[in-house]
């Protein structure tokens, strides 16, 4: 059985229901992580946990490194990982509160330093990314949600836009027709570098916001924050349940 690891996005600095063992700040050869792992247990199985925004919520989704969180992660023996995030829904079903299982990317990001295959003494590797995400973890998100009552929906294109703004009107009417169905601003590089590394990694998306232009309403934070407080409820649920991963 491998070691969960559990990326917590916005909303999710910490697990209510891991019985913390230690943190341990890791070095790594690509500088610091958003903040020291923390170890612990939940339901028995041994469980990694990072803030990807730091535990303070101070790191804005384009100077997250991601290279030094995943190479963390690795470098500690985790094998399976579960990110979270919080999303913009776009297409019909994605309203706010629901939970999402993409399965597949559109990485819209630029500039953000995003993969462990530089050249030179690192190699020229290409990896393949034609499926981005891990199943057996979807599928134990799956299984796990449906134990708890949890309705998710089984698949949808993730977005990654660059941030830290969000999208204007037109940006989005393009994502849809491209086929994004949520938008969020962490999704790459991260999971390109859980693949590059070898770590089975799969997203659970939380839609916090209907994106720019699907809502008469603007955008605010006050509502996203609402949102956020009861999905994030229904996400450690699901996470509860979900190791043994
Ligand atoms: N756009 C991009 N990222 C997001 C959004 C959004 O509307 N909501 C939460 N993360």
């Amino acid at each position: 059985m491998g070691v969960a690891g559990i990326i917590g996005g916005s909303g999710l600095t910490g697990l209510k229901n891991l019985q913390i063992r230690h943190r341990r700040v890791i070095r790594t050869p690509f500088g610091e992580t958003s903040g020291p792992l923390t170890f612990g247990q939940m339901g028995g199985q041994e469980v990694v946990f990072i803030a990807r925004h730091g535990y303070g919520h101070t790191i804005p989704p384009h100077r997250v490194n991601y290279r030094a969180n995943i190479w963390a992660l690795h470098h500690v023996g985790v094998t399976h990982v579960v990110a979270v995030a919080a999303v913009g829904g776009i297409t019909a079903a994605m309203r706010p509160g629901v939970l999402c299982l993409p399965d597949q990317l559109i990485d819209y990001t630029s500039g953000r330093p995003s993969t462990f295959f530089e050249g030179g003494e690192s190699m020229v590797v290409h990896i393949d990314f034609s499926e981005p995400y891990c199943q057996p973890v979807r599928e134990r998100l799956l299984q796990a949600a449906g134990s708890a009552d949890i309705v998710v929906i089984d698949g949808g294109t993730y977005a990654a836009t660059q941030g830290p703004r969000l999208e204007t009107i037109a940006e989005i009417r393009r994502i849809e027709r491209d086929g994004g169905d949520v938008v969020g601003m962490t999704g790459a590089p991260e999971a390109v570098l859980a693949r590059e590394i070898g770590l089975c990694y799969a997203p659970l998306s939380l839609v916090v916001n209907l994106a720019a232009g699907k809502s008469a309403e603007p955008i605010t934070m006050e509502a996203i924050d609402m949102v956020m407080h009861e999905g994030m409820e229904k996400v450690r649920k699901v996470l509860g349940n979900v190791v043994p991963l």
